[in-house]
C-alpha cells in the first residue's frame, strides 16, 4: 500500500477499532504525509512497498481525522494479540516515536474497544474493594512513605511505620527505590513491619496496611509477592514503569489476594514533554487494563510536575485540570473492569488537604512523606497533624481555626504553610 492509502478522512471508525489521538509535528514534509507514515509504521507498513495480500491490506491503520496537528488513527483490533499489553504498545507506541518523518510525536489519548478490554483482568479490588478492605467508607485514605527514602535500617524503618499508623495514618508504603538493599532486606522488613501493622490495628481499632515494594526481576518479584501474601499482607506495591508492563501483568495474573499499588516513577520521561511521548491518560488506561488497584496521578500542588496537555506554558490551572482528568479517567465506564483508586503523592503536607479534597474529592489516597516525617516533633506528631487536617476539612472547619486547639497541626502549618499564629 502507498502511504496515501493509509488516509481516509471519510472513514467511520468501527466499534471494534482501537483509536489513537496523536499530536504530530512533521519533519520537513506535510502533516498528511507524516500522518500516513505514522499509520503505516504502527500497523502493517514499512519504508518501501512490499508484496501484500488482501488480508494484510485490510489490517492497515486509517487516518480518519486531521485537526490542526491532532490526528486520529483507527486500528483494526485484529492487529493486536488480546491480553498482551506490550504487544499493543509495540504497534501504537513503538517505532513511530523515532521516525525521521516527525520532529515530535505525542500519543495524547487512546480508546480501547470492548473486545480488547475484556481480554484483560483489570483491578481485583478497585475503589470499592479497597474501601471495604480498609473499612474506610466516606473519607480519603491517609498514607505515608517511609522517609528518609533510603538508608534506614530495618528496625528504624519499622519504627517509622508504626509511629505513623498509631497516630492516624492508614497505609504506610516503601519509597519507589527501596527494594532489598543490604541495610534493609525485603524479607525481614516485611515480617517485622507487618507485625507492627497488626499491633497498630489492635491498638487503634482501625485497619492498617503496609505497601511493600516488590519491584525486582520478575521471578524474584513473584517470590516477594507470594511472601507478602503468606505473611498476611493486604497490599503490594510495584513501580509499574521501571518494572514494565509485562512484569505488572505477571503479577496481576497470579491473582494474589493482595491489592496492587502502582507507583509511576520514570513516567515523566515520556509524559512530561507535551509535544512528544505518551500522555498520562494512556499510562492510566494501561495500568487499569492490566489491573492495578491504585495509581499515582500527581497532586497539582506538590513537588512534581503534573502531565500538562495542550499548552506549552506551564500553568497551575491546566495542571490541576489534568490531574483531575486523570482521576476521572480511572473511573470511566469500562463495564466489568473496576475503577482504580487515585493516589496523590509528592511534596504534600497537612496544609494541602483542603485543596486536595476540593479538587479531587474523597475517593483518593493522600500520601505524605517529607510533609509528615519532617514535622518538628517527629513522625508521630506529623501523622497527627495530617489526621487533624483531614478531620477539620471533613468537618468544614478552616485549618487555621482547628489548629488553635490542635498543636501538631498548628506546628505543621507554621512549618510548611507559612501561617503565623
Ligand atoms: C515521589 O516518589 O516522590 C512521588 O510520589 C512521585 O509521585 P507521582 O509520580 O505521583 O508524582
Ligand atoms: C512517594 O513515593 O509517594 C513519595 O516519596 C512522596 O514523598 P514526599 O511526600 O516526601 O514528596
Ligand atoms: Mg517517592
Amino acid at each position: 500500500m502507498k502511504p496515501s492509502e493509509f488516509i481516509n478522512l471519510k472513514y467511520k471508525p468501527k466499534s471494534t477499532d482501537l483509536i489513537c489521538l496523536f499530536r504530530i509535528e512533521p519533519n520537513k514534509i506535510s502533516l498528511k504525509q507524516a500522518a500516513a507514515n505514522i499509520a503505516l509504521e504502527s500497523s502493517i507498513g514499512t519504508w518501501t512497498d512490499v508484496p501484500e495480500t488482501d488480508y494484510v491490506k485490510k489490517l492497515g491503520a486509517k487516518v480518519f481525522s486531521i485537526k490542526g496537528r491532532d490526528v486520529k488513527i483507527a486500528y483494526p483490533s485484529e492487529l493486536f494479540e488480546k491480553g498482551n499489553a506490550p504487544n499493543i504498545l509495540s504497534s501504537i507506541a513503538g517505532n513511530i516515536f523515532g521516525m525521521k518523518a516527525v520532529k515530535n510525536l505525542r500519543l495524547k489519548d487512546i480508546k480501547i474497544p470492548k473486545e480488547i478490554l475484556n481480554s484483560f483482568k483489570g483491578p481485583k479490588y478497585g475503589i470499592s474493594g479497597i474501601r471495604k478492605m480498609m473499612k474506610v467508607k466516606n473519607r480519603p485514605l491517609l498514607g505515608t512513605i517511609v522517609k528518609p527514602k533510603l538508608g534506614l535500617k530495618t528496625k528504624e524503618h519499622v519504627k517509622v511505620a508504626y509511629d505513623a499508623w498509631v497516630n492516624g495514618i492508614d497505609i504506610t508504603k516503601d519509597d519507589e527505590n527501596l527494594s532489598s538493599q543490604s541495610f534493609n532486606k525485603f524479607e525481614e522488613r516485611l515480617a517485622r513491619t507487618l507485625e507492627k501493622a497488626n499491633q497498630a490495628e489492635q491498638q487503634t481499632g482501625e485497619k492498617k496496611a503496609y505497601l511493600i515494594n516488590v519491584t525486582a526481576e520478575t521471578k524474584e518479584m513473584m517470590k516477594r509477592a507470594q511472601l507478602a501474601e503468606d505473611l498476611g499482607g493486604k497490599y503490594i506495591m510495584i513501580d509499574i514503569v521501571t518494572a514494565g508492563f509485562s512484569a505488572l501483568q505477571t503479577l496481576r495474573e497470579a491473582d494474589f489476594k493482595l491489592a496492587i499499588h502502582a507507583h509511576r516513577a520514570m513516567h515523566a520521561a515520556f509524559t512530561r514533554n507535551e509535544k512528544h511521548g505518551i500522555s498520562m491518560f494512556v499510562l492510566a488506561d494501561l495500568a487499569r487494563l492490566i489491573g492495578v488497584d491504585q495509581l499515582h496521578i500527581g497532586t497539582a500542588i506538590g513537588k512534581l510536575q503534573g502531565d500538562v496537555e495542550l499548552v506549552s506554558e506551564l500553568n497551575d490551572e491546566i495542571e490541576r485540570k489534568t490531574v483531575k482528568e486523570t482521576k476521572n479517567r480511572l473511573s470511566q465506564n469500562w463495564e466489568k473492569i473496576k475503577p482504580v483508586l487515585s493516589v496523590s503523592s509528592g511534596g504534600l503536607h497537612p496544609g494541602h488537604i483542603p485543596f486536595l479534597i476540593k479538587h479531587l474529592g474523597k475517593d483518593l489516597v493522600m500520601q505524605f512523606g517529607g510533609g509528615l516525617h519532617g514535622h518538628k516533633n517527629g513522625t508521630g506528631a506529623g501523622a497527627r497533624a495530617v489526621r487533624q487536617s483531614l478531620n477539620a476539612t471533613l468537618e468544614k472547619i478552616p485549618l487555621k481555626e482547628y489548629a488553635k486547639t490542635h498543636s501538631e497541626l498548628r506546628i505543621a502549618l507554621e512549618q510548611w504553610g507559612g501561617i503565623k499564629f
